[in-house]
C-alpha cells in the first residue's frame, strides 16, 4: 500500500519504518527540514533500537522517503497518518493545534480519495473535528474527493 505519515517523530518516524518494512510505500512527511534532510542520509533522530539500520535498508528498497513537503508527500497515499505533537495545554488537555492544522494542509492540497488515521494521542471527538476541518477545505475547493477517518491513537 502507499502510506503517508505526517509528523516523523517518536511515533512517526517508528511506524513508518515498519510500514516499510513490511513491503509497503512509505512517505514521511515533517515541517523539521534538518531532521528530514538527516533522515534521508539515514540519521535517525531519536535512540531506538534497529530502527537506523531499517530504516536505511529501506531507503535503498526505495520502500521509505522523506519530506517537507506535504503535497508531494501525500500524491497517491491510500492512508495518511497524523503523528503530530499533542503537547499539554495549561488546563492539562492535549493541545489539538497541530493535529488541526495539518488535517487543514490535508484538505487543502489531497488530490485522492483517502483515509485519514489519527495516530495523535488525541481526545474523545477528534475525529470529528479533523473531519470538520477537511471537509471545510474541500467544500472551498468545489472538491468532490472523499475521506475517512480512523481512530488509532498510540499509546
Ligand atoms: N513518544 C512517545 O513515546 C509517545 C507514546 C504514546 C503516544 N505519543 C503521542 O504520539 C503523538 C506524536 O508524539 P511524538 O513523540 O512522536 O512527537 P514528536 O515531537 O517526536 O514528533 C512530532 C513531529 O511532528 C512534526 N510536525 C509538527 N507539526 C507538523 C506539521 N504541520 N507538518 C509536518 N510535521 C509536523 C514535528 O516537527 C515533529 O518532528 C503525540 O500525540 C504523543 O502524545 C507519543
Amino acid at each position: 500500500m502507499n502510506i503517508t505519515i505526517v509528523g516523523s517523530g517518536y511515533v512517526g518516524l517508528v511506524a513508518g519504518a515498519c510500514f516499510a518494512e513490511m513491503g509497503n510505500y512509505v512517505s514521511c512527511v515533517d515541517k523539521d527540514i534538518i531532521k528530514i534532510n538527516n533522515l534521508k542520509e539515514g540519521v535517525i533522530p531519536i535512540y531506538e533500537p534497529g530502527l537506523s539500520k531499517m530504516v536505511k535498508e529501506n531507503i535503498k528498497k526505495e520502500n521509505i522517503n522523506f519530506t517537507t513537503n506535504l503535497e508531494s508527500g501525500i500524491k497517491g497515499a491510500e492512508i495518511v497518518f497524523i503523528a503530530v505533537g499533542t503537547p499539554m495545554g495549561a488546563d492539562g488537555s492535549a493541545d489539538l493545534k497541530y493535529v488541526l492544522s495539518v488535517a487543514k494542509e490535508i484538505g487543502e492540497k489531497m488530490q485522492d480519495n483517502i483515509i485519514i488515521v489519527d495516530k495523535s494521542t488525541v481526545p474523545v471527538g477528534t475525529a470529528d473535528k479533523v473531519r470538520s476541518v477537511v471537509e471545510s477545505e474541500l467544500k472551498k475547493r468545489n472538491s468532490n474527493l472523499s475521506f475517512d477517518i480512523v481512530s488509532n491513537p498510540e499509546f
